[in-house]
């Protein structure tokens, strides 16, 4: 099943827009219910980083799924969309005092916490409130992600998590403490993963990990492996729902668990991706000595992927009608030479006026757009509001 897009209903609306097919959205967030049910204690708090825009965050929420903040304005945004406060997470290298309040004053499920002198700041600012915060540890588990190096952030040289070799140390200091309550361990090895023996490496890691502290006496509660898993750029039509399967298969084959511990999932860009695209207008289709471009309303800021990572978004037009293709740069109106959104790409002979869809743009799309060059910042509808 592929995005389903109505022009018709698009008239009217001003491009360029994100567009969210909640079918799909609602199809992907079964089957990773179908998947997790399949084992025991797996739970998956959605990333809101990859999109939090609150029609979407809604219908997630219907869905039964926790969620996964960085920031304050992550799990206000979160709260206001109806998530239980006690199934957020809360990550992040550098929280502010006002943030770390929040997590205490709405009882979130667990702050994972990143480095001793934030751990020192949240018993600090517990102990002011008379609560006591539940923590795991990020851990760098120098494993390596085969992914794009802007994205990848397990290795011991990126900011993220405490060293393994302070591991214990950590714990004994958070278990020394009154207003810190030490609950397990936390994880992420990079995000757009399509391997699973990047997955396997870090269960490996993760076991290893666990022996050390059984040896210690520590007992972990609760395990969180992060998100990472990624989707199918090149064929978002034929590959529509992420491999779920496998991804949670690799760890329940892989990751050794004690009696009463809970797994914990951050999914972001798998649970939203390819249920949103960038809905963009031709403007113009100019003609250069060697190339011929199909110059879009919307750029990179709207969606920075391309000029950030060198992501690569299939395009396709959605109001040509002709049988007869030829070869364009689809590039943006912003005033830089990387606003382009893919080169010498076959599409249906374009001409100014045509709407073009820039697919598998649901994560890391509205919520990363600016307002560059004074740019209004680009709406978000979903399916219900444009197919009725
Ligand atoms: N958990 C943590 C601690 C993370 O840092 C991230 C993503 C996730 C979960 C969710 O990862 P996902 O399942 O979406 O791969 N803007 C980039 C992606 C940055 C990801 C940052 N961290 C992009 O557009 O590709």
């Amino acid at each position: 099943m592929a995005l389903s897009i109505n022009v018709d209903r698009m008239a009217g609306i001003r491009t360029p827009f994100y567009y969210y097919d909640t079918n799909i959205l609602r199809q992907t967030l079964d089957a990773i219910n179908t998947e997790t049910k399949k084992y025991d204690k797996y739970f998956v708090h959605y990333a809101v980083k990859a999109n939090a825009n609150m029609k979407v965050l809604k219908v997630i929420n219907e869905a039964g799924l926790g969620i996964d903040c960085v920031s304050g304005g992550e799990i206000e945004q979160a709260l206001a969309a109806g998530f239980p406060a006690n199934k957020i997470v809360f990550a992040g290298v550098g929280k502010s005092d006002w943030e770390i309040e929040l997590g205490l004053d709405k009882d979130i499920f667990c702050f994972n916490v990143e480095s001793i002198p934030e751990l020192e700041i949240i018993n600090e600012i517990a102990a002011q409130k008379g609560k006591v915060a539940t923590v795991c540890f990020r851990i760098n588990p120098n494993v390596g992600a085969h992914t794009h190096a802007h994205i990848t952030t397990g290795l011991a040289e990126n900011k993220f998590g405490i060293d393994m070799k302070d591991m214990e140390k950590v714990i004994q200091q958070a278990q020394s403490m009154t207003n810190v309550q030490f609950k397990g361990l936390h994880f992420h090895i990079g995000s757009q993963i399509l391997e699973m023996d990047d997955f396997i490496a870090l269960a490996e890691r993760i076991n290893e990990l666990q022996d050390r502290l059984e040896s210690e006496g520590i007992h972990l509660e609760i395990i969180n492996v992060g998100g990472g898993l990624g989707i199918d750029y090149k064929e978002p039509q034929t590959h529509t729902i992420p491999n779920f399967k496998d991804y949670f298969a690799t760890y329940h084959q892989h990751l050794k668990l004690r009696p009463g511990q809970t797994v914990h999932f951050e999914l972001g860009r798998a649970v939203v991706a390819q249920c949103g695209a960038l809905i963009t207008k031709v403007n113009f289709v100019k003609e250069g000595s060697v190339k011929k471009f199909a110059i879009v309303d919307a750029g990179f800021t709207d969606l920075i992927r391309p000029a950030l990572y060198d992501a690569h978004h299939k395009i396709i037009n959605l109001t040509s009608t002709t049988t007869e293709t030829d070869t364009y740069d689809v590039v943006g109106p912003i005033c830089e030479s990387s606003d382009v959104f893919d080169k010498d790409i076959q599409l249906p002979k374009t001409q100014r006026g045509d709407l073009l869809a820039i697919l598998s743009a649901g994560a890391y799309g509205e919520i990363m757009a600016s307002c560059y060059n004074c740019r209004p910042l680009p709406k978000g509808y979903i399916s219900e509001e444009i197919q009725n």
